[in-house]
């Protein structure tokens, strides 16, 4: 079987742009591979945050995992800061990284920018953490979001120069995109982002959900209910091929945009009810699970304890070919 590595950081609330840009893809993908998941804890230090807020934060992450359909008793689904090998791969991988080449990184810039008072080693060298998170199991595909695309070369990019350097050691992987790799949020300006706050929250109520829905920008051409719009200048068109079937998508919303045959609102109602379809019984998984979350626990326990062993001849195999195996005769 071949490997399939991907993680996300533990932010709190799922966003839509998360499920339908990823997570959703991970639940059907979790049976052709030998699958890792990762909640990233140790990525998410990188920028300011509470330390108490931190265990919860993983426990919801997880919980929101298995609620979407990642089991946690199939699928290895764990906690990185409980596989060391992470961070000492990291270094190794450090050491054959141009600083350049990191400081290029998109989004490094983008959070650097962001966070301008904490712009931390760490920081920089998120990527390589990323390298040899998929890199320890030997990953060879990884689904992610469009964002993502970008490390996922430059992890091919470390494989390369290590396999280079110390002999053939690790697979190039590849990124796998869904058909919506990049979600736009609410504001229709950016992609769909907790520290944009223009998110869709994946466990939100229905009423939650609507009083973001229903203030969100459509085709500015739409001023008034008569007016005919374009459904590809629309962002809530956009969010309409997540969820809405054939051929309602077509026949109802695209055409009845064009005509005019419907107006926004009734066009976003639309888009409500077919969302709330989908995320109304994640929601109530979550429930059930967030009452007993010891069983999950247990999984992750297990799941750790798996990835140690996996990592762990990783870097033995890694050292060996560095030089750094315990060779010595006394
Ligand atoms: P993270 O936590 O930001 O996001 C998790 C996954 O969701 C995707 N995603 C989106 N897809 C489409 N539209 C959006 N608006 C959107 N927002 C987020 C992301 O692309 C990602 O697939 N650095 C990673 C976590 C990571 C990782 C890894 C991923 C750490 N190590 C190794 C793959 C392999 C991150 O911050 O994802």
């Amino acid at each position: 079987m071949k490997v399939l590595f991907t993680g996300i950081q533990p932010t709190g609330l799922l966003h839509i742009g998360n499920y339908f840009g990823a997570v959703r893809n991970w639940v059907s993908l979790q049976h052709q591979y030998r699958t890792y998941i990762s909640v990233v804890d140790l990525h998410a230090i990188t920028i300011q945050y509470e330390p108490r807020e931190m265990p919860g934060a993983v426990q919801e992450m997880v919980l929101q995992l298995a609620a979407c359909g990642i089991d946690p008793e199939k699928t290895l689904l764990f906690v990185q800061s409980e596989v060391p090998g992470h961070a000492d791969l990291t270094w190794t991988f450090n050491t054959i990284t141009p600083l350049g080449e990191l400081e290029r990184m998109t989004q490094f810039k983008d959070k650097s920018a962001q966070h301008r008072k904490n712009v931390n080693v760490g920081l920089l060298d998120y990527p390589v953490l990323q390298a040899a998170d998929i890199l320890i199991y030997k990953g060879e595909v990884v689904p992610v979001g469009e964002d993502q695309v970008q490390h996922v070369e430059f992890t091919r990019e470390v494989a390369r120069r290590f396999n280079a350097r110390y002999g053939d050691t690790f697979p190039e992987c590849e990124a796998l995109l869904t058909a919506s790799p990049r979600i736009m949020g609410l504001d229709g300006q950016a992609k769909m982002s907790k520290s944009k706050d223009n998110t869709i929250g994946l466990l939100e109520t229905r009423e939650e959900v609507w009083a973001k829905l229903s203030v969100a920008p459509t085709d500015p051409a739409r001023v008034r209910r008569s007016d005919p719009g374009t459904p590809e200048k629309c962002n809530i068109y956009s969010y309409h091929k997540l969820v809405t079937p054939e051929p309602q998508l077509s026949q109802t919303v695209a055409q009845g945009c064009r005509t005019a045959g419907i107006g926004c609102i009734d066009c976003k109602k639309l888009f409500l009810d077919n969302l709330m379809k989908e995320l109304d019984p994640i929601r109530e998984r979550y429930g059930q699970l967030a009452a007993r979350p010891e069983k999950v626990r247990e999984a992750l326990d297990a799941n750790a304890a798996t990835c140690r062993a996996d990592a762990g001849r990783t870097i033995l195999e890694v050292k060996e070919k560095m030089g750094l195996a315990r060779t010595w005769k006394i």
